[in-house]
């Protein structure tokens, strides 16, 4: 195969309205300049990207060639800002996420048992309890022009959920969604940094507060128990233990909110299929799967940096350089997915990377298949007759790049 060191960037519009609402064209506009391209984004500048199913699951599988850590990859200017965040961000860095092994395996063994299909199908009752308390509250917001099902079902329903499991007071949830919601909108330098002083720091004090409160009085649930691993010699810092509960916190509802929405509005505009969820909700994981891959949220994954000069799909990543995975891309590869572009709630079968691939896979899969399916079911049953209360064409989405989030959903019934 021969070597094309250094493309030149093409321009992709990965944050516009219009990308949002149909990223099927660009996607394939992608995957034809070819498995692995060099593209220019706002606030990474010039990047690798890979492309297509194969090239996404070989670059995040590959563990030796491509790192999480800046710094292990001689990536200077990334290392510095990890190096010189202030004191009170400095967890942010510990994260799992971006940690690679041993540290990964250290930290993930620690909450992989919390998350697994048996843990998390224990939690089935609770879970649907929990949907039909946020599903009351939906209810009781209701107004004759409409009410957003983003803000009144979609957060507080997941954000519910990771608090139980992590064990964190319910009356704090409003506190978190402040927080949270301050971060999760801000677009731009200026805007995330804003986001970062006043939502993440927050966050993160609260979470060092709640460990030494639980230090004394444990509340059960997963922080007591990482603080009894690391009583236990698992030789957790307290950097750690803060970042693993900012980590499951925001990644546990951040995502699943939007998730959840766009499900919503997916199968509004899909109502032969809704129609056939609804009369046999057996289809539910299979519908849930199907809208994963079809909304996929999460459209980038975090960024990997080449350990050394590496030869991919054709391309010589340098030394440092970064390389992004494009999920969304992957999940509409028609090499694998036949008609990509068409929701599908029968797919069978449906290896979709939604959430990922490789050791960073995500830990809370399980978890968001089933409260997305909860989700639906519990909605759909109850207001049988759903709709959106704007025209169709005002639904806003975020315009952060990599994620694929709505703004509001009006919806009345
Ligand atoms: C629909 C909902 C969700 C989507 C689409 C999603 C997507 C993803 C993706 C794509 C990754 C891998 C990122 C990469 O490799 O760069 C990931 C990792 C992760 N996710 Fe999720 N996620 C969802 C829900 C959740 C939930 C409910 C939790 C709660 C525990 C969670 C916790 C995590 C964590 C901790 C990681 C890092 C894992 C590691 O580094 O080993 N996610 N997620």
């Amino acid at each position: 195969m021969s070597i094309d060191p250094e493309p030149p960037a093409v321009e992709i519009d990965l944050t516009s309205q219009a990308f949002k609402r149909d990223p099927f064209p660009t996607l394939a506009r992608m995957r034809g300049l070819g498995p692995v391209i060099r593209v220019r984004l706002p606030l990474f500048g010039k990047v690798w990207m890979a492309t297509t199913y194969d090239a996404v699951n070989d670059l995040l599988r590959d563990h030796q060639r491509f790192v999480q850590s800046p710094a292990t990859a001689g990536n200077r200017r990334m290392g510095a800002i990890v190096r010189w965040l202030p004191r009170s961000l400095k967890p942010l860095a510990s994260n799992m996420l971006l940690r690679d092994p041993p540290d990964h395996r250290r930290l993930r063994s620690l909450v992989d048992q919390a998350f697994r299909r048996q843990s998390v199908e224990a939690l089935r009752p609770r879970l649907e309890a929990l949907a039909d308390e946020a599903l009351d509250r939906l209810e009781a917001a209701r107004s004759p022009g409409g009410v957003d099902l983003l803000a009144h079902f979609a957060r507080p329903f997941p954000l519910a959920v990771i608090c139980e499991i992590l064990g964190l007071p319910p009356e704090d949830r409003p506190m978190f969604t402040r927080w949270a919601s301050q971060f999760s909108t801000a677009t731009g330098f200026l805007g995330i940094v804003r986001g970062l002083v006043f939502g993440v720091r927050r966050l993160l004090r609260y979470a060092r507060d709640e460990f030494r409160r639980q230090s004394v009085q444990p509340r059960g649930g997963l922080m007591a128990a990482l603080i009894e691993a690391e009583e236990a010699g698992d030789r957790l810092t307290e950097d750690e233990l803060v970042a693993m509960v900012f980590l499951v916190l925001a990644a546990g509802h951040e995502t699943t909110l939007h998730q959840i929405a766009h499900n919503v509005l997916t199968l509004l505009d899909h109502p032969q299929q809704l129609a056939e969820l609804r009369a046999d909700w057996g289809l539910a994981d299979s519908a849930a799967q199907e809208l994963l891959r079809y909304v996929s949220f999460a459209q980038v994954s975090k960024p990997r940096y080449a350990r050394a000069d590496a030869e991919f799909y054709g391309r010589t990543i340098r030394r440092g350089q970064m390389i992004f995975a494009c999920l969304a891309a992957a999940n509409s590869d028609p090499a694998i997915f036949e008609a990509p572009e068409r929701l599908d709630i029968h797919r069978q079968p449906n290896r979709h990377v939604a959430f990922g691939t490789g050791i960073h896979v995500c830990l809370g899969a399980t978890l968001a298949r089933v409260e997305t399916a909860i989700a639906m079911e519990r909605l759909f049953t109850r207001f049988p007759r759903f709709e959106l209360a704007i025209p169709r064409l005002q639904v806003r989405f975020s315009a952060r790049i990599g994620t694929r989030g709505l703004v509001a959903l009006p919806v009345k019934w």
